[in-house]
């Protein structure tokens, strides 16, 4: 597959909840298309969507219409165990709150997607790599609670890489953290999709993040507009 081929795309993708009897709007007939390597920032207001669109696109979640593809395979046509199957092996997350294991050490919070995923064999090496690349060789078995926030974003984007994913979606990754610790993981992620052509999606609500981005959308009442 050529570096810039389409990886991900939406066509009319429509998803509404029900909540107290009241229809509510999730997303709006959002259509989008991705490369290979594309940094994306999905921006918006509280309750505009974002979350709802990384959810569809990492399969935890169902458009009531439109269609997902994932380097050419509609998600609509796979059941459970494939999905779970494409969202371990291929997707990986980071989350506002970081989501680490509290009783594992950092090395077992980045081992573990790579026995889910059936991806062991060579993973010690692969792991070491990782924490190198983070810069956090020298905490492999401290415990998610010995760590600073900036750290533990640090492992959970190390965790998020090890299945070697062709995605990776975060959802507010710097929403905890100070400044300058957010800096560094935006850079981060960045260098990540440079060095393992990862496609990027990061959902924020802080404009000064649309700048990192070579695309940027906004999202708002369910509804994309690109600005980038
Ligand atoms: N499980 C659910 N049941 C009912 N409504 C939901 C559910 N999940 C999301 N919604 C609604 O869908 C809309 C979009 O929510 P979403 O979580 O995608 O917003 P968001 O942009 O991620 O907001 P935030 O910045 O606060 O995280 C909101 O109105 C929300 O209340
Ligand atoms: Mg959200």
């Amino acid at each position: 597959m050529n570096a810039y081929e389409n990886v991900i795309r939406l066509t009319n993708v429509c998803k509404s909840y029900s909540a107290g009897g009241q229809k509510i709007i999730g997303l709006d007939d959002v259509s989008l298309e991705l490369n290979a390597g594309d940094f994306a920032v999905l921006m918006g207001p509280s309750g505009g969507g974002k979350t709802t669109l990384l959810n569809c696109i990492g399969g935890l979640d169902q458009p009531d219409q439109g269609e997902i593809t994932i380097r050419g395979y509609s998600l609509s046509g796979m059941n459970d165990k494939e999905r779970t199957q494409l969202r371990r092996t291929e997707i990986g997350f980071v989350f506002q709150f970081f989501n680490l294991l509290p009783t594992l050490t950092v090395w077992e919070n980045i081992e573990l997607p790579l026995l889910l995923a059936d991806k062991a064999e060579g993973g010690q090496e692969r792991i070491s790599e990782l924490l190198d690349y983070v810069g956090l060789l020298d905490r492999a078995n401290s415990f998610p609670a010995e760590l600073s926030g900036g750290q533990m974003q640090r492992v959970a984007i190390a965790r998020a890489l090890a299945p070697k994913p062709f995605a990776l979606l975060a959802d507010e990754p710097t929403g905890n953290l100070d400044s300058e610790n957010g800096t560094r993981i935006l850079d981060l992620m960045k260098q990540a999709a440079a060095d393992f052509g990862a496609t990027v999606i990061l959902a924020t609500h802080n404009p000064q993040i649309m700048e990192h981005g070579n695309r940027c959308w906004e999202i708002r009442d369910g509804r994309l507009s690109s600005t980038r």
